[in-house]
């Protein structure tokens, strides 16, 4: 498939981006890539196997054991290790607090970006979210967007999905992480070159899905 059918969208936790790009992918009638998904599902496997998540070494090698699927229906997006279904636990604290560290090895980029490279080429055109999607997984995507929020609204929207009643302890969590995925030598999240920078802090849902799919039409419309 050529990169003029992928969108990619970047930015941090809470910045709306999974509920903005189910949405842009339903109007736009795109399969859907969630990115984190398949970090947090190869932490939760690395924790099973009680592999110290903190040894980038024992990471690296235990890594390459995991066999991951996912499912690309924005409507019911899935993801599985070794055939389970880990949807659920991966949205759970123990895989959160653990996330970032594993996603700083490069051998786990290394593995999953080559997935998501081949799940891209085998799709018929796909929205991908995550951090390095428009600068090192499909740099020449067709559209690229940076998705930000305030800190404080990040934690709001986060803390409503997970149901976490202390929203100042979910934005300090935020930020923490923020800050692990900025300044990791692989990778950091960044705003990609040409990437289009959008604040959803004062937008509802629609409007920020509105604005993609604008931007993605003129853009699929220019690669016709
Ligand atoms: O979007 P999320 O919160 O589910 O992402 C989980 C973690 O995975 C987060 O700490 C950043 C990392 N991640 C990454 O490093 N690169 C991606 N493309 C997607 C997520």
């Amino acid at each position: 498939m050529s990169t003029s059918r992928v969108v990619a969208i970047d930015g941090p936790s809470g910045s709306g981006k999974s509920s903005t790009s189910r949405a842009v992918a339903a109007r736009l009638g795109l399969a859907y890539l969630d990115t984190g998904a398949m970090y947090r599902a190869m932490t939760w496997a690395l924790l099973q196997a009680k592999v110290d998540v903190t040894d980038a070494e024992a990471v690296a090698t235990a890594a390459h054991t995991v066999t991951l699927a996912s499912g690309t229906d924005p409507a019911s997006p899935t993801i599985y290790v070794d055939g389970q279904d880990v949807s659920v636990p991966i949205r759970g604290e123990e895989v959160t607090a653990a996330v970032s560290p594993v996603a700083t090895v490069p051998a786990v980029r290394h593995l999953l970006v080559a997935r998501q490279r081949d799940i891209i080429a085998g799709s018929d055109g796909i929205v991908v979210e995550g951090r390095d999607i428009g600068s090192v997984v499909v740099p020449d995507a067709a559209v690229k967007i940076y998705l930000v929020a305030d800190p404080g609204a990040r934690a709001v929207r986060r803390a409503a999905e997970t149901g976490a009643t202390d929203a100042s302890a979910t934005e300090r969590s935020l930020v923490r992480r923020d800050q692990i995925d900025s300044t990791r030598a692989t990778s950091p999240l960044l705003k990609a070159t040409g990437a289009v920078q959008i604040d959803s802090t004062h937008l509802s849902l629609d409007d920020v899905v509105q604005a993609i799919v604008d931007i993605a039409h003129a853009s699929l419309e220019a690669a016709r």
